[in-house]
């Protein structure tokens, strides 16, 4: 089969396509038909060697999948033909980027039926991990206060569309230009961070998504016994500490596969209250420059490969 390898960490030029061995099947995992893969900031910090979580090259990289279930092995949930998404394997190899990945068959849920698989392929990493931090760990509820850093981003404009449709008020933190689009999204408040130090206009927030390392001003507009979900920080037990010490709760996030919540997820799609932005499109053959777009850091949504 095809599929994305590197043989040496690098700029996006070490990424190739090359001809390797199609995955054989074990028992509870199903022959997955890739679509379409999505293109995580991980993927460029694993490619480069800024955080070698795979190890030495040569592997692929990329998690995110969306497309048809072509074998289903012993014991696996599905039937030949279903379609599914999800993240298999993460924090560990996928090889995502490829025409067939075998996935354990609980790491992988029914795509949403009112999504294109390169729709869906935009959702796993990003969707859980604001799923596993508003909900899982924050407990999103009905009236809460609800900040979200890099609301334009992958994982941001998912949060946003998720607090709301749990019934908070959503407070979103994006550059000027971005401000249509993140309340299109459905957010209450846009503040342009660049212009204004959002600690002196927010106040009693009961949860802010951190994806920006500030736990620092962060704390500042969090209420006592606020949550602060941290997606960067989650690795740092001194900022947990001092968080918790200053009466806040602390959640650090590092998102894992979870096919139950995947599926509470496509219901929500299928009912109108969630959609992932897909703002760029490219074929597996351009994952190079599918990766200098997400590193510029500046994407609004996701990043999509498509797999034929
Ligand atoms: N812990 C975990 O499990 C986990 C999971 C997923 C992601 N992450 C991490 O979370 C971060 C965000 O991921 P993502 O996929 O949402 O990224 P992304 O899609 O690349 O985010 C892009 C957005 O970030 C904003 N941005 C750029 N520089 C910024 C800055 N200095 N301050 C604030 N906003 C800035 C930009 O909007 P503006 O124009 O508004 O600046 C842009 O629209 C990444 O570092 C990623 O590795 C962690």
């Amino acid at each position: 089969m095809r599929a994305v390898i590197q043989k040496s960490f690098g700029g996006p030029e070490v990424l190739e396509v090359a001809e390797v061995e199609k995955p054989q099947l074990l028992s509870g995992e199903v022959l997955v038909r890739v679509r379409a893969s999505a293109v995580n900031p991980v993927d460029v910090a694993v490619r480069s060697g800024a955080f070698p979580l795979l190890g030495q090259p040569p592997f692929g990289v990329g998690w995110d999948i969306s497309g048809v279930v072509e074998e289903v092995g012993p014991g696996a949930r599905y039937e030949v033909g279903d379609e599914v998404y999800g993240m298999p394997f993460f924090p560990r190899a996928a090889t995502g980027y490829a025409e067939y990945v075998a996935t354990p068959s609980r790491q992988v849920a029914r795509k949403p039926k009112s999504l294109s698989h390169v729709e869906a392929a935009a959702l796993p990493l990003a969707v859980l991990t604001a799923w596993q931090g508003l909900v899982d760990r924050a407990g999103v509820k009905e009236g809460d206060r609800v900040l979200i850093h890099r609301a334009a981003g992958g994982v941001g404009h998912l949060a946003v569309q998720i607090a709301k449709a749990r019934g908070a008020y959503v407070i979103a933190l994006a550059s000027a230009a971005k401000h249509d689009y993140v309340k299109s999204l459905g957010a209450d408040e846009v503040i342009d961070y660049q212009a204004v130090d959002f600690t002196e206009v927010v106040r009693d927030v009961d949860i802010v998504f951190d994806s920006v390392a500030d736990a620092e001003n962060n704390l500042k507009v969090l209420k006592p016994g606020g949550v602060l979900v941290s997606i960067l920080e989650h690795m740092k037990p001194e900022v947990a500490a001092a968080v918790n010490a200053a009466g806040r709760r602390f959640a650090g996030v590092s998102v894992e596969p979870d096919y139950a919540a995947l599926e509470a997820i496509s219901e929500l799609v299928d009912a109108g209250k969630l959609r992932p932005t897909v703002a760029n499109t490219l074929p597996l053959e351009e994952a190079g420059k599918a990766h200098d777009l997400v590193a510029s850091g500046q994407t609004i949504g996701k990043v999509v490969l498509t797999v034929n």
